[in-house]
């Protein structure tokens, strides 16, 4: 059987799962709210609403927090490279201190939250910096520090970082964050279960029907009928696809004989790398991020990160890596609130790149307070509706080019007879292209390579074993399934030789 609903745990990842399982939603219900996705936002979103008196029901393709979040390296930020001195150019004054002020708000809550829940999550407030490899960096560095000082941010430049690599001047913001968010979600999720708000695993919506009667379809043919409904998926279901743009990039956890310096580290190279110790000594990096296409390879990403760390910390000894995408939007602002400018019946929350926890509360808050119609001063931020068609159009075409791209660009087929354990690889079966995985005990599983999404050709990522589209970003894993969308249908399976005889 091709596996249909379930969906495998996600390979990867520093944190453990959420402690608590729920059941799969098997009937049709109706709600004033749905929101369709259990990972960071979703749960928070669910949260918020949920203290103000909703019963929003959430459903989730996988395991609760087990998606991006999981991969993530668990850090709450304000200081997001260069933006301060970006937005003040382009925008001026006031969306440069809006930016800084809402990133700022939701470190607090995150901070309050975790107080009022207990919720242990080795929440840590701690300096970020950004750190110079150049003069150029240094110029580009002081600029930033002085947006710093003009909009009253919270840090300066400093002589010289707790770091062994770089003897430059670095850019120092205080009283960042760094957490487990995973287990800041269990607490949020456990809390949820004690107000019986409706948590659904192993559930996946394939379709959001809008209008009057919105509804949110599901998997097994149910539907859940719902006043709004919340997009909380990471990539969007089917909307907005031309604002965004997919990157993958690379993380790890690497044992260490001494502990480093505590802190939140991120080099201003291209691309560019970040790093902090884990709460047992450990280092996490991540980074590497391209943008995701044909020439993506996870295998390249994984080898720029081993020799990253090599070069900078050479003591370090790997323990585990995994790569992962991020979401971005054209304009580098994050979308949150209704999809349609005048509409409550969809709302959207992605294109946080690398900063969707604090991002991430901050689009949970501006969508809470739009279904509760409270007034949130910063939503013309992260509104979906500031694009307009003409400003639209380059990323439209760009979209749409790669996307031609990405459909007939074909990759060469290797042998099946070459295919090692443990490997996958695109292979031609009595002329028909596959996509073939050798299991570590012989076995073969073989699917076809068409992304049920819009039909690229998926890719084999032999980092986290799955198979990966280069248009969207759907992975699945290697029966199939799948792991991560905006693809909701898995990739049909092709019996192999040995069943077919
Ligand atoms: C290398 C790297 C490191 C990062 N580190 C950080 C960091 O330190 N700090 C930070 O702020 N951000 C970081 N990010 C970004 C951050 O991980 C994401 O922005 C954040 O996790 C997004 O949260 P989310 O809720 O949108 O997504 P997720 O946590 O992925 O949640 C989405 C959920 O929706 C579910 N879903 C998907 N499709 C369906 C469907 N059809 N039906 C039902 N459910 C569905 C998924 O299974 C998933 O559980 C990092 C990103 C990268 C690439
Ligand atoms: S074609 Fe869109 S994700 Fe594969």
């Amino acid at each position: 059987m091709n596996g249909g609903g379930m969906v495998m745990d996600r390979p990867g990842g520093p944190w453990k799962p959420v402690d608590q399982t729920f059941p799969a939603l098997s009937h049709t219900l109706d709600t004033e709210v749905c929101i369709v996705g259990g990972g960071f936002i979703g749960i928070v979103t669910a949260y918020l609403l949920a203290r103000r008196g909703y019963r929003p029901v959430v459903v989730e393709a996988g395991r609760i927090g087990c998606g991006a979040v999981r991969m993530s390296t668990g850090t709450a930020l304000s200081q997001h490279r260069l933006r301060s001195a970006h937005l003040w150019k382009r925008h001026g004054e006031s969306v440069a201190r809006a930016y800084y002020d809402v990133h700022e708000d939701a470190l607090s809550w995150l901070e309050r939250t975790c107080r009022r829940l207990d919720a242990r999550c080795d929440l840590k407030r701690t300096p970020s910096w950004l750190l110079a490899e150049n003069v150029d960096h240094v110029q580009q560095l002081e600029e930033e520090a002085e947006a710093y000082f003009k909009l009253g941010m919270d840090g300066r430049m400093a002589d010289k970082p707790p770091v062994p690599f770089t003897g430059l001047p670095a850019l120092k913001m205080n009283d960042q964050i760094q957490l487990d968010p995973v287990r800041f979600c269990s607490k949020l999720v456990r809390w949820l279960s004690l107000e019986n708000i409706q948590l659904y695993e192993q559930t996946r919506a394939v379709d959001i029907v809008r209008g009057k009667h919105p509804s949110v379809v599901l998997e097994n043919g149910k539907m859940i009928r719902a006043r709004h409904i919340v997009c909380a998926t990471h990539y969007p279901l089917q909307h907005l696809s031309s604002r965004l743009q997919l990157e993958r990039a690379a993380a790890g956890v690497f044992t260490m004989p001494e502990t480093m310096e505590e802190g939140i580290f991120t080099t201003l190279s291209d691309p560019s790398w970040a790093f902090r110790s884990l709460s047992d000594g450990k280092l996490l990096v991540s980074g590497g991020a391209e943008r995701v296409s044909r020439k993506t390879d996870p295998h390249v990403l994984r080898d720029e990160l081993r020799r990253w760390v090599k070069e900078h910390f050479p003591e370090a000894a790997e323990e585990k890596i995994w790569t992962l995408q991020q979401v971005r939007t054209s304009d580098r602002m994050p979308l949150a609130g209704p999809v349609e400018a005048g509409k409550k019946d969809l709302y959207t929350a992605t294109g946080f790149g690398p900063w969707g926890l604090s991002g991430g509360v901050a689009g949970a808050q501006m969508i809470a307070d739009h279904i509760s119609g409270m007034r949130n001063r910063w939503s013309y931020l992260f509104t979906p509706a500031r694009f307009e068609a003409k400003q639209e159009l380059p990323n439209v075409v760009r979209h749409a080019a790669s996307y031609v791209k990405g459909r007939i660009q074909r990759r060469e087929c290797q042998s099946l007879e070459d295919l090692q354990p443990g490997e996958g690889a695109l292979v031609r079966q009595e002329g028909i292209r596959t996509g073939a995985y050798r299991g570590e005990n012989g076995d073969l599983y073989m699917v076809n390579p068409e992304c049920t999404h819009a039909g690229c050709e998926v890719q084999w990522n032999r980092v986290n074993t799955t198979w990966d589209c280069p248009c969207h970003g759907s992975c699945f894993d290697v029966e199939g399934n799948v792991l991560e969308g905006p693809a909701v249908k898995p990739l049909e399976r092709f019996y192999t030789m040995e069943k077919r005889k």
